[in-house]
C-alpha cells in the first residue's frame, strides 16, 4: 500500500477550504460569518478521527460544530468522516461542521471572548504521571482558557474512561468554582446510551466492557442560573 506523505496530506487539506481551516486564527471573531448563521457554536477539543463531531452535526443541524486537533492526518480522516456521514443524508457539502488544525494551548488566539457556547472534551489524554498534570486538558490553566472563549450559556461536557483523570477533573472544576451537573459514573451501565453520540475511543472502550465517566460543567452565568433554578425545583 502506498502511504500518503505529509506533503500530500497538507495539499489535500489545502484543497478543502470549504470545511477545513489550517489557520483558525483567521476566523477569530468571525466563525459565524463562515457558517453563514448565528447558531450556537460547539467545539470538540482533541476530536481525533471525527466520529463524534460528524455524528453531532447530523443529530443537531441547528447548531454549528467545530472539531479541533493538532494532526493533519486526523483532520483529513475527520473531513472524510464528516463528508461521508452527510453524503448518507443526501447532502454534498456539510454546512454546520468545520474542522480546524490547531493546538488547544493557543485557544484564545482562535476564538473571540464569548464566541463559543459549548466545549466537548472527549477521552482527553490522561497524562497519568503527576509531573505531567499541567498537560491535562481539565487542568485549571486550561479551564481559564475555556472560560475566556465561552459565552453566558457556556458549558463544558466531559467524557473519559480514566477514573484518575475524572477525579482530577472534578477537583479541578471545584477548585476553580465551577458547578457540575449530570454526573454519570457509568454512562452506558444499562447498555449503549443512545442519547449520547459516541466517539471512536468510546466505541472501542465500551466494546471492551470498560466504564465511561461523564459530567457537564456550568461555566457561563446563564448556564449556572438555569442549573440552580432546576436544582431548586427538585426540593
Ligand atoms: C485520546 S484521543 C481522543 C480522540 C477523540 N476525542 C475520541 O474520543 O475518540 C485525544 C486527541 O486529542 C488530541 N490532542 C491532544 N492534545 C491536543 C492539543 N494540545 N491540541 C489539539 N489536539 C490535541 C490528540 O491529537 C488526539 O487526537
Amino acid at each position: 500500500m502506498r502511504l500518503r506523505g505529509r506533503k500530500g496530506i497538507r495539499e489535500n487539506l489545502e484543497s478543502q477550504q470549504d470545511i477545513v481551516t489550517l489557520d483558525p486564527r483567521e476566523h477569530k471573531g468571525r466563525w459565524a460569518e463562515w457558517f453563514g448563521n448565528d447558531n450556537p457554536i460547539y467545539i470538540e477539543l482533541g476530536m481525533g478521527k471525527g466520529q463524534f463531531i460528524s455524528g453531532m452535526s447530523v443529530k443537531y443541524p441547528d447548531c454549528n460544530f467545530i472539531g479541533m486537533d493538532m494532526y493533519d492526518e486526523l483532520i483529513r480522516r475527520a473531513s472524510e468522516k464528516a463528508r461521508g456521514i452527510w453524503m448518507e443524508q443526501g447532502v454534498d457539502l456539510p454546512s454546520n461542521v468545520k474542522l480546524a488544525l490547531g493546538n488547544i494551548e493557543s485557544l484564545e488566539e482562535f476564538f473571540a471572548p464569548g464566541e463559543v457556547e459549548r466545549i466537548y472534551l472527549n477521552f482527553s489524554d490522561p497524562w497519568p504521571k503527576s509531573r505531567h498534570g499541567r498537560r491535562r486538558l481539565t487542568h485549571p490553566r486550561f479551564l481559564d482558557k475555556y472560560r475566556s472563549v465561552l459565552n453566558e450559556k457556556g458549558e463544558i461536557h466531559f467524557k473519559t474512561d480514566s477514573l484518575t483523570l475524572f477525579e482530577f477533573s472534578l477537583n479541578s472544576f471545584a477548585a476553580t468554582g465551577l458547578q457540575m451537573n449530570n454526573i454519570s459514573l457509568s454512562l452506558h451501565r444499562e447498555g449503549i446510551n443512545e442519547e449520547h453520540v459516541m466517539t471512536e475511543y468510546e466505541t472501542k472502550f465500551v466494546g471492551q466492557g470498560m466504564n465511561i465517566y461523564r459530567c457537564e460543567v456550568m461555566v457561563g452565568n446563564e448556564a449556572l442560573r438555569k442549573y440552580q433554578e432546576h436544582k431548586m425545583d427538585q426540593f
